[in-house]
């Protein structure tokens, strides 16, 4: 993704003649014959009872929100007077300066100049009221009183130091983020939950964290983030430190990732960054492999997740394992807790919390034409402004059109819509809105962007997503596949497509600012909006680095929806509850335990469990109680020993077994009650026989029960009818006869994830996809999205990963499936070209980028890896500066995993160091 400062610079070279939809709509007036509106004039003339001001007049600083830090104390904590932190000097006086005569985006709007009208235009002619009608504050230092030894204190080489302010355009630390840094409790590696509001800079302190550990502790580090795509961002945005230090980042996401890490040499160090089930993995592998000392430092981002279901249980479970085992420190950071003090006293940490944020946002409620200003601190709603009437109601009736005037092209928003439908209707209806002359900002960019969309959906892409984009719209949810997310992400960051219609997927997940964000419902699919969910839409709104301002309007129907919305404003509390209260969950950590041996016996395990934040919500003999209830269901599922007494009459110092079965549900991250109903269905499969006849009867058992999609009927049945009758027979023996799937098509009745219907049409989906046939085809044969498949495709891998590992720890009784799944996984994974396999492990080569590169040359990694990027830009047709060099890195990373893993074995072998540095210069 662009840069920061990329975007801003690139946003700021678009022609200043662009037309924007409010030029257009002063265009029509124009063309009615009314004079034109100044935008300075006074509401008065517009329609609007409230004064205009220019988004970017100056206006007197306000020093609201940046100098109250509160810090909270653990009882028991040492509080020494001199490592307190003192209120901030003021973070929001003294060396302000926010955006200048000389600010490329103001310069921009200032000089834009009038365009022809657009007959097929339908904007509504009135132009929108002003939405920054608050006193700005830009918390902001400029950059000319930034000076590179404000980064001195945190130990980082100038070198780093030139990497923040070139690659990323900063060049001083906020006050808070430098007392943070500089806080005694944190230098000496005290446990920390970072709370600000979003946008605030708090992912910047956890990275200067890690580089710190990294250079002055020589400690690893993981850096725990929600998503894939996070981590993904993340990882392109740490990699400009590799060289500099020396380190690695490293991947842990999806298929990536190596487990144990590979034992790098003495004077690299790691910074893993991974989604929280790897994380989970990696600390486990840590522990089992007695390595845990190496890490010194986890991070976990958005830590308010911690209440959100299973996957709260994996950070809950992650933290008590590296608290207990570990050595080092444990931060948390969040823009969104309540209970804060439970989870400091969990996490035995102080709470470094300010209001500060950087760019100031203005939170705005759009019921009918009215708008209301929400107070930033009583939560009430005062009147702001009235809207004039909605022109284009009939097409746009919550009058989004409206809200985008003023802002587009020159600035950015994005729509969060309640479902996937929902974004691309929107983003069609705003697309056609679009006046002739937006359509012809950057059109090469937006064709090259659908070209590249193209060449994702095998030489396809949706004649409406196309329409969209050239209207510089497009819409962004799960129904895209990851690679098209990511170009129509760079391309929203660019300034190419000002517009994105989005589910809310996107507010927790990648790093994408908007000048406003506008919630067209309070809804998430069929669910209210929740408060967290509400903070993290509108955070997007106002990002330091892109925009000055951010505003956010969220659309209201009166009646009960406004009464919901108000009362969610003001009142509802996002208490984070421990996962663990669910026994499964619960089970899987005590099952986790025990495998690792952290705790061995019931006393162990109390010792262990009164470190989680369930003790401190349920309190110690609460959760005493649930875990005998746990142990006993653990026993009685055969993944404990079978006590012979109940456990309440168990001595304390009695050792806990874990069976075969139970190790081997650890090792394959399986939920222990899933994994009896697991081994159940592998050893029925086995006792009835598989059919080798084809790959089906392997992809049916490797088929993950919770996938879920809308059957086409007709083409199951044709489907079913064409298998072989060897297949036929073995599958009826599975419980899926002829007779069921006539009768499910009769019925047409929809297939409850996990039914073995729905599994094997998934299988047979699958089939496809093994057999190499394109991705968009297949999608487009089962009626599918091809995000969905894409989504369908890493769970499949994923889950026949898990049962490969299960299979391997349970040889006796599943070895044909410890023989065969490892290579079906292989390739299930690669399914395209065997010969582009290797290829295919780059960033961001896919099977037509990997076919190209081959037919050049590049034929293996090394290949790459010692390429030129220049040579291969033309040897290789529409290939990209910035791709090439990330294909050649990504090799080059690839290559240095290999080197560091055959050095591995050899010190494993016995090697000296001086043998194994002589090898790996030859190597090299
Ligand atoms: N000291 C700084 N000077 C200038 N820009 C900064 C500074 N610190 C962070 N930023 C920029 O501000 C933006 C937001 O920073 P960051 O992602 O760290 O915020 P955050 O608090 O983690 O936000 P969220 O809660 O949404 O995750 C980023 O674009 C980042 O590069
Ligand atoms: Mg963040």
């Amino acid at each position: 993704m662009t840069p920061p400062h990329r975007s801003a610079a690139l946003r700021a070279t678009m022609d200043p003649t662009l037309p924007s939809f409010r030029d257009a709509s002063e265009l029509l007036e124009n063309d009615l014959k009314t004079p034109r509106r100044s935008p300075r004039l006074h509401s008065s003339s517009t329609g609007i009872s409230k004064p205009y001001k220019s988004p970017f007049a100056r206006q007197p600083s306000v020093n609201s929100l940046g100098s109250r830090l509160a810090l909270t104390h653990l009882p028991g904590q040492k509080r020494r007077s001199t490592t307190a932190i003192t209120p901030l000097r003021n973070e929001t006086s003294g060396e302000r300066s926010g955006p200048t005569a000389t600010s490329p985006l103001r310069s921009a709007r200032n000089t834009a100049a009038t365009t022809p009208r657009s007959s097929k235009s339908f904007i509504n002619p009135a132009p929108l009221p002003p939405l920054d009608d608050c006193d700005s504050g830009d918390y902001r230092f400029s950059s000319s009183q930034g000076s590179i030894d404000d980064f001195d204190f945190c130990g980082l080489t100038p070198e780093a130091q030139h990497i923040y302010k070139q690659k990323r355009g900063i060049t001083q630390l906020y006050d808070w983020q430098k007392a943070c840094l500089s806080d005694d409790r944190v230098r000496r590696g005290d446990n920390m939950i970072v709370c600000l509001p979003t946008g605030a800079g708090k992912t910047l302190v956890a990275e200067v964290l890690m580089l710190r550990e990294a250079i002055i502790h020589k400690r690893n580090s993981l850096l725990v983030l929600p998503y894939v795509a996070i981590v993904q961002e993340k990882m392109t945005s740490l990699s400009v430190f590799e060289k500099a230090f020396g380190i690695h980042v490293e991947e842990y996401a999806a298929s990536k990732g190596r487990l144990p890490p590979i034992k790098r040499r003495a004077d690299t160090r790691s910074i893993y960054v991974a989604t929280i089930e790897k994380a989970n993995m990696l600390i486990n592998s840590l522990i089992e492999t007695d390595r845990l000392d190496d890490l010194g430092l986890v991070v976990v981002d958005e830590l308010h997740m911690i209440g959100d279901g299973s996957r709260g249980a994996r950070i809950e479970s992650l933290l008590t394992k590296f608290m207990h085992k570990g050595r080092g420190q444990a931060v948390g950071i969040s823009a969104t807790l309540t209970n804060m003090d439970e989870l400091a006293a969990f996490m035995r940490a102080f709470v470094y919390s300010t209001e500060f944020r950087p760019v100031e946002l203005v939170e705005i409620i759009k019921i009918g034409q009215r708008l209301l200003q929400v107070d930033k601190k009583t939560k009430e709603l005062k009147h702001y402004a009235d809207l004039p009437p909605n022109a284009l109601a009939s097409r746009d009736p919550d009058g989004i059109c409206q809200l985008l005037q003023q802002v587009i092209p020159r600035h950015s928003a994005i729509i969060f819509c309640p479902t996937k439908k929902n974004a691309e209707n929107v983003a069609v209806m705003i697309a056609k809105a679009v006046p002739k002359q937006m359509r012809d900002v950057r059109k090469s960019e937006r064709q090259a962007l659908i070209e590249m969309i193209r060449e994702e959906g095998d030489g396809k892409c949706e004649e409406t997503l196309e329409r969209c984009i050239e209207a510089g719209v497009a819409w962004h949810h799960s129904g895209l596949t990851h690679d098209e997310r990511k170009h129509v992400e760079a391309a929203y960051v660019s300034g190419i497509l000002c517009v994105l219609c989005a589910t809310s997927t996107l507010a927790a997940g990648v790093n994408l600012p908007a000048r406003r964000v506008i919630i067209k419902a309070p809804v998430v699919g069929r669910d209210r909006l929740r408060k967290a969910q509400y903070l993290q839409m509108i955070g997007r709104a106002g990002r330091a680095g892109f925009d000055e301002k951010g505003e956010a309007v969220t659309i209201l129907r009166p009646g009960p929806e406004e009464r919901m919305f108000r009362e969610m404003l003001a009142h509802e509390e996002m208490r984070c509850e421990s996962a663990l209260a669910e026994p499964d969950e619960l089970s899987s950590l005590i099952l986790d335990l025990l495998s690792l041996k952290v705790a061995t016996t019931v006393a162990g395990l109390e010792t262990v469990l009164a470190r989680t934040l369930l003790v401190q919500q349920k309190g110690a003999e609460e959760v005493k109680s649930r875990m005998s209830a746990v142990l006993d269901c653990l026993a009685a599922q055969q993944l404990v020993q079978h006590m012979q007494q109940p456990l309440r009459q168990l001595p304390q110092q009695k050792v806990l077994v874990v069976t075969e079965v139970g190790a081997a549900a650890f090792g394959a991250s399986v939920a222990p009650a899933d994994s009896c109903l697991l081994l159940k269905d592998l050893m029925a499969s086995l006792s009835t026989g598989v059919n080798f006849s084809s790959h089906l009867h392997l992809l049916y058992i490797v088929a993950p029960y919770d996938l879920s999609c809308n059957v086409d009927w007709d083409l199951y049945y044709k489907e079913f009818t064409s298998l072989p009758d060897s297949e036929k027979i073995l599958l009826e023996a599975s419980g899926i006869s002829m007779q069921r799937i006539i009768s499910q098509i009769t019925k047409r009745a929809p297939l409850e994830a996990g039914d073995s219907a729905l599994r094997l049409y998934i299988a047979l989906l699958m089939q496809h996809v093994w057999r190499q046939e394109p991705a968009a085809a297949v999608a487009a044969a089962f009626s599918v999205e091809r995000g969905w498949l894409q989504a369908a495709l890493q769970s499949t891998v994923a889950h026949a990963a898990a049962i490969a590992r299960f299979a391997e720890r349970l040889p006796s009784t599943l070895w044909p499936l410890k023989l065969l799944l490892p290579e079906l996984v292989s390739r299930l994974s690669d399914c395209t070209r065997p010969e582009l396999n290797t290829l295919l492990r780059l960033d961001l080569v896919k099977r037509s980028r990997a076919a190209q590169l081959h037919a050049a040359g590049y034929k293996t990694i090394t290949d790459v890896a010692h390429a030129n990027v220049e040579v291969m830009r033309e040897k290789v047709e529409n290939l990209g500066r910035y791709q090439a060099m990330k294909i050649v890195q990504s090799a080059q990373a690839l290559l240095r995993d290999q080197i560091d893993e055959k050095l591995e074995e050899m010190e494993e072998m016995g090697l000296n160091a001086e043998q194994i540095e002589a090898m790996r210069r030859t190597m090299v």
